[in-house]
């Protein structure tokens, strides 16, 4: 495929910045007096937690999850983890960091995993929502931005492992 990236952003890297400013508000209210753990996807929510985390005051452990998704293939809808947390989940306060929330697929099997490790609660904090796309009920509870339904790369956000590195979220359109 011959893609481009768009030449104005989608949303600027300064309009994520405030926006991550809100969540980290809300996220410090909601579990004020409370530690947290972030329990963060790979690898396409690593820039989103790393400036998310700078913005929390509450006491914080990382973990990290990688959950692979075969949307768009036979196996659609199937989800196989290749990393999973180090840390026992067990008694913990435990905030999901993604990316975005296209179908639900992934983030369904990851709050299934979750809730099956006997945490004291479970939340999903997504970057970017498009729940135009949505195929399983699957609602977060800090949403950065509501998207239409475009394919958005940049800040973490890939096409086949291109464009994480940019700083802001850009679409990407078909070339000739
Ligand atoms: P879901 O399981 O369909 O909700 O997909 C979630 C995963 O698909 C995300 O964590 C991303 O890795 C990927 N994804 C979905 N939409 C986009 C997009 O617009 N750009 C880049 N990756 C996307
Ligand atoms: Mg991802």
């Amino acid at each position: 495929m011959n893609e481009e990236v768009s030449s104005e952003a989608l949303i600027s890297a300064q309009a994520i910045d405030a926006r991550i400013g809100e969540l980290a508000d809300a996220i410090n209210e909601r579990y004020a007096g409370e530690a947290l753990m972030l329990l963060v996807t790979l690898k396409g929510a690593a820039p989103f937690s790393g400036d998310l985390a700078r913005k929390l005051r509450v006491p914080l452990t990382i973990e990290y999850i990688r959950a692979r998704s075969y949307a768009g293939t036979e196996r659609a809808g199937e989800v196989v983890f290749s990393h999973l947390p180090e840390e026992s989940l067990e008694g913990r306060h435990v905030l999901i960091v993604e990316d975005i929330l296209d179908t639900g697929h992934t983030a369904r099997r990851i709050l299934q995993f979750v809730h099956g490790q006997s945490p004291v609660s479970v939340a999903l904090a997504v970057l970017l929502d498009k729940p135009s796309r949505r195929q399983e009920a699957v609602e977060a509870d800090f949403v950065g931005f509501t998207i239409d339904d475009h394919f958005v790369i940049g800040y973490g956000l890939d096409f086949n492992e291109r464009y994480r590195e940019l700083d802001a979220i850009y679409t990407l359109e078909p070339g000739d």
